[in-house]
């Protein structure tokens, strides 16, 4: 089989490197890839929103199986497309795409279908919402509707801030037509984790659970990033949890699914609070995560490539789902300044690592046979263990051989636990 994954991040490369285990795979591309998806496929110099050149792409090469990375060309009905023209393809239609692509459309869906999530109102309007803004506690979120490259989101400690975010959003256009409408919700304290979930044909199906450290700094300080160190399984998930999420969230979210005409076949990717083992749902996704991704697919035992197929034709059980116990942790490097601006181009030593880890690229790229930073994140290390303590002690033991300029990572991923 011919694959194509579409994306450039840590996450593409930890798919590519799952494809690549597959026996029925004889070919990997990926579009746009990076350093690391080189060395398994084929980099294709496609952008992941280039819908019509990637369309193209895969007629001309008879690709039969597409798997997408990233929100936007979901967003934008790159499945639509693709099966408009008979190929096989992994994600969600736009329909259900608007799961993410919409906080406006997730948080009625789950208010509708009695998913539990943080109390909220939408607005379109600057002068309403400043009206009402009196009507809710601090802290308070403010998110603009669209997809904003992980950066609609505003976390306000007093009104003043929420007046300005709001006026910024609406009235500024900071997010462009992303922000034409906000949605405005309370704050939830608790402790997050991920769960991505396979979804199909009435079925939905979690894979392993996972934390992610969203900040930049050590005990998560400084501003929201992409995610910078990961680990699973999450403590958080024990029995009575999950039996939680069973009942109040995935069969909710099926209802919905059903009543709402929903045919949502991929990943949906559910963004958990957990307070007192109550779950509430932060958002959700319709994709991998990243940094989920390179720790939970180091765990799957499953040829990833029948997972996709039994997803797309519907045919996917639970039993098909095989997991090794051990736990996986992964710490990011970033460059110096991410999530603000940093540099790009800096070259990148790598001293040999232990055959234990495994080194995810997330941006990175080759030029004259070098190794060089192409983004804010820009290298997971990455190791399954028998415990956590034990793959995050191996993982801390190697990072320094990784040398760049600037290179900073944080060195308390799964200390809190
Ligand atoms: P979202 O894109 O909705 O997941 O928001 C990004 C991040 O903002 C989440 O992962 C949380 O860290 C934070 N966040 C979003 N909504 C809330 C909320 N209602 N309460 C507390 N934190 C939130
Ligand atoms: N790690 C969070 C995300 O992929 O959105």
């Amino acid at each position: 089989m011919k694959v194509l994954v579409i994306g450039s991040g840590g996450r593409e490369h930890a798919l590519c490197w799952k494809i690549s285990q597959s026996q029925n795979v004889s070919k990997i591309y990926c579009a746009p890839g990076n350093g690391g998806t080189e060395s398994i496929a084929e980099n294709i110099d496609i952008k992941a929103d280039e819908i019509d050149k990637l369309l193209k792409f895969a007629i001309e090469n008879k690709i039969d199986l597409t798997v997408v990375g990233p929100e936007d060309p979901l967003c934008g009905g790159i499945v639509d497309e693709f099966e408009r023209h008979n190929l096989k393809i992994f994600g969600p239609n736009k329909k259900c795409a608007q799961l993410e692509g919409s906080k406006d459309f997730s948080k009625k869906f789950m208010k509708k279908y009695g998913v539990p999530t943080a109390k909220y109102k939408s607005y379109t309007d600057y002068e309403e919402a400043i009206s009402e803004l009196e009507e809710f506690k601090l802290p308070l979120v403010i998110k603009a509707d669209g997809l904003c490259a992980g950066k609609g989101v505003i976390i306000c400690n007093s009104k003043e801030e929420a007046k300005d975010t709001i006026k910024e959003i609406l009235n500024d256009k900071c997010f462009g037509d992303e922000g034409n409408k906000i949605v405005i919700e309370e704050f939830l304290e608790g402790i997050e984790a991920s769960l991505l979930c396979f979804v199909t044909n009435g079925k939905i199906i979690p894979l392993e659970s996972a934390k992610d450290y969203k900040k930049i700094y050590e005990n998560d300080l400084g501003p929201n990033t992409g995610g910078v160190g990961c680990f699973s399984p999450s403590p958080l998930f024990t029995e009575e949890v999950k039996s939680k999420i069973q009942k109040n969230v995935i069969e909710k979210i099926l209802n919905g699914f059903k009543e709402e005409d929903l045919d949502f076949k991929g990943i949906l990717f559910i963004g958990f609070m957990i307070l007192d083992g109550q779950p509430k749902v932060l958002e959700f996704n319709v994709r991998f995560g990243d940094p989920e991704t390179e720790v939970v697919l180091p765990r799957l035992k499953s040829d990833i490539v029948d997972l996709f197929l039994k997803t797309i034709d519907g045919s996917l059980e639970e039993s098909d789902l095989v997991w090794d116990d051990k736990s996986c942790v992964t710490v990011v490097l970033t460059s110096a300044g991410y999530p603000g601006s940093y540099k790009k181009g800096l070259e990148i030593n790598i001293d040999s690592l232990d055959s234990s880890i495994i080194l995810f690229h997330n941006g990175t790229k080759y030029e004259d046979n070098k190794l060089l930073t192409n983004g804010g994140r820009v290298l997971s290390v990455t190791r399954l263990g028998e415990t956590i303590d034990i793959a995050r002690d191996n993982i801390y033991k190697n990072i320094e051989k990784v040398k760049f300029e600037g290179a900073y990572y944080r060195k308390d991923i799964t200390k809190d636990i």
